[in-house]
């Protein structure tokens, strides 16, 4: 508890206008999912027009709920966390406010493009070249703010949470700039500065480190305040979170040949990709555990706060997730996984159980808090958001792993005359069921954000005298 600083000299608006997009984009982003895992089931759901086919919409949907969602909530809460933790003011409220008017557009930039078809084809990078500059500027905007405030901060140390935010930063930059060299030949086409196997080990160079620093090392900022914050206990180690940052950023770097096992891309790489990625499983656990211990001795709270339970559950899907995926990146598992459902159950397992759930509960957290009410407007309805974000997410990842596992094992079958047991369109057919349960799992999670919608507009608009007078002393009592 600190007294220090009020909560009105910290820059609080643009952290409101982050919050509020990354709900807004929640739920778009998350209902284009659901409708692009409905076309998997009902074909006809691609009324046979282009713009409105899955090759188009499904990069729509992963820029949205990874660049526009997940990228909301990493602005609100390191722009929220870094002047918290620093004590001061961002250091141009001008510059702040150029960073979420320029992400916007970006994101209104890749609404428009993707289904018109303009696209580079990498996957997670297709955003052509005038979007990928204006993106570029408004990241290195980002690092000036953010960079900014840490140097004129009034604390005498850096707390961990933004290390993490840091090397997100940082590292995204690079990814992005470098990933993006090509040769424009008109508005909106470009190509590679790159060819052949060295365009694919830069892409998933890229692809591999936007999951590592963008899913990954930003949400661990998040982990790093909101988990301590909420459970109103300090962080189990501080010893165990530095070395957590070191080796988490060192190891990432190197795993993403992982993505082109079995390719033209030389053996050694692809071996090299898969060790790193095993040795990956122990800062990751490290940090999972770190957060998962924080709650020694506030373990009965999760019994009544639901914020505190989309916190935890979050990093044991984290933790679900870095065991399964060291696990695809062995050589063997990988023929069998890659071009099958199972990877996109591990995908949903980070972007939902871990990605989602983490911002959901950070946002519930700072909601209050930066529109000056005493809480939420409803924890019955946090709770229902929970429960309909848990199931939704089972839900999914179970049926895609029963979905990946069957899919491999059909295209592997072999008769004894050598010749294919079963046609693709048969392991199609098979994944049928899969399909109709996975889409029934999205459903839950959007109408989960539906709730969360509901519950954000109540709370900010709410001036019951009771939420006001409780509103007010949080402004007196000032807070950190
Ligand atoms: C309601 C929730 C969601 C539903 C129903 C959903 C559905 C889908 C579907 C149907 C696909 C295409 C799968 C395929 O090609 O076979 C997909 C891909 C993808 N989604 Fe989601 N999604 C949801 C939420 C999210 C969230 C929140 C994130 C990230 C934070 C995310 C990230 C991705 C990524 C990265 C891919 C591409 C995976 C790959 O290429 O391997 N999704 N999603
Ligand atoms: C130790 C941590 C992790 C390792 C070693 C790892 C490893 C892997 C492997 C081997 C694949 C399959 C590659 C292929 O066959 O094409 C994969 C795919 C993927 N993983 Fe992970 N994973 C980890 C954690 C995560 C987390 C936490 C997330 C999300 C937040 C995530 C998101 C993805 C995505 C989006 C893909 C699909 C990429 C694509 O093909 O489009 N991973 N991962």
């Amino acid at each position: 508890m600190s007294t220090a600083i009020s909560p009105t000299a910290y820059n609080y608006k643009v952290v409101r206008q982050f919050a509020i997009m990354t709900v807004v984009w929640g739920i778009l982003g998350m209902g284009l999912g659901v409708f692009i895992a409905s076309q998997l089931v009902w074909p006809e759901l691609n009324f046979g027009l282009p713009w409105t086919s899955f090759g188009r919409l499904r990069p729509l949907h992963t820029n949205l709920v990874i660049f526009a969602f997940g990228g909301c909530a990493l602005f609100a809460t390191s722009y929220y966390v870094v002047q918290r933790t620093c004590q001061t003011r961002l250091i141009s409220d001008s510059l702040a406010a150029f960073t979420f008017w320029g992400w916007q557009a970006v994101i209104v930039g890749a609404i428009v493009t993707l289904p018109l078809g303009y696209t580079t084809t990498k996957e997670y990078a297709e955003l052509e070249w005038p979007i990928a500059i204006l993106l570029a500027i408004v990241w290195v905007t980002y690092g000036l703010v953010f960079f900014g405030t840490i140097t004129k901060r009034k604390t005498k140390h850096i707390y961990v949470g933004n290390w993490f935010y840091g090397a997100f930063i940082v590292v995204t930059a690079m990814l992005h700039i470098v990933n993006h060299m090509s040769l424009p030949v008109s508005l909106f086409k470009s190509y590679s500065a790159y060819s052949g196997a060295t365009d694919a080990m830069i892409q998933w160079w890229y692809g591999h480190n936007a999951v590592g620093f963008f899913l990954t090392t930003g949400f661990l900022g998040m982990m790093y305040y909101f988990v301590p914050k909420q459970a109103e206990r300090p962080i189990y180690s501080y010893r165990l979170s530095i070395v957590h940052f070191w080796a988490l950023i060192t190891l990432y770097i190197w795993a993403g040949p992982h993505h082109l096992h079995y390719t033209a891309l030389p053996d050694w790489a692809q071996s090299l990709g898969m060790a790193m990625s095993i040795i990956l499983l122990a800062p990751s656990w490290g940090g999972m555990i770190n957060g998962m211990m924080t709650l020694s001795g506030a373990w009965h709270k999760l019994r009544t706060d639901p914020i505190l339970r989309f916190l935890v559950v979050s990093l044991a899907f984290y933790g679900m997730s870095t065991f399964e995926g060291p696990m695809m990146a062995i050589k063997t598992v990988n023929s069998l996984s890659h071009y099958t459902d199972w990877t996109i159950g591990h995908v949903h397992a980070g972007a939902l159980g871990w990605v989602a759930m983490i911002s959901i509960g950070a946002i519930y957290h700072m909601v209050p808090k930066l529109f000056g009410r005493a809480q939420m407007h409803s924890t019955g309805l946090i709770n229902a958001h929970f429960w309909l974000a848990t199931i939704g997410t089972v839900l999914y990842i179970a049926s895609m792993w029963v979905n990946g596992i069957t899919q491999g094992l059909m295209w592997r079958a072999i008769n004894d005359d050598g010749t294919l047991t079963y046609s693709f369109v048969e392991a199609l057919q098979a994944s049928h069921p899969g399909f109709i349960v996975r889409a029934l799992g999205g459903a839950f999670f959007a109408s989960g954000m539906l709730l969360m919608a509901y519950n954000v507009y109540r709370t900010v608009r709410a001036s019951d005298p009771v939420e006001a007078e409780a509103a007010a002393k949080i402004a007196v009592v000032g807070a950190h």
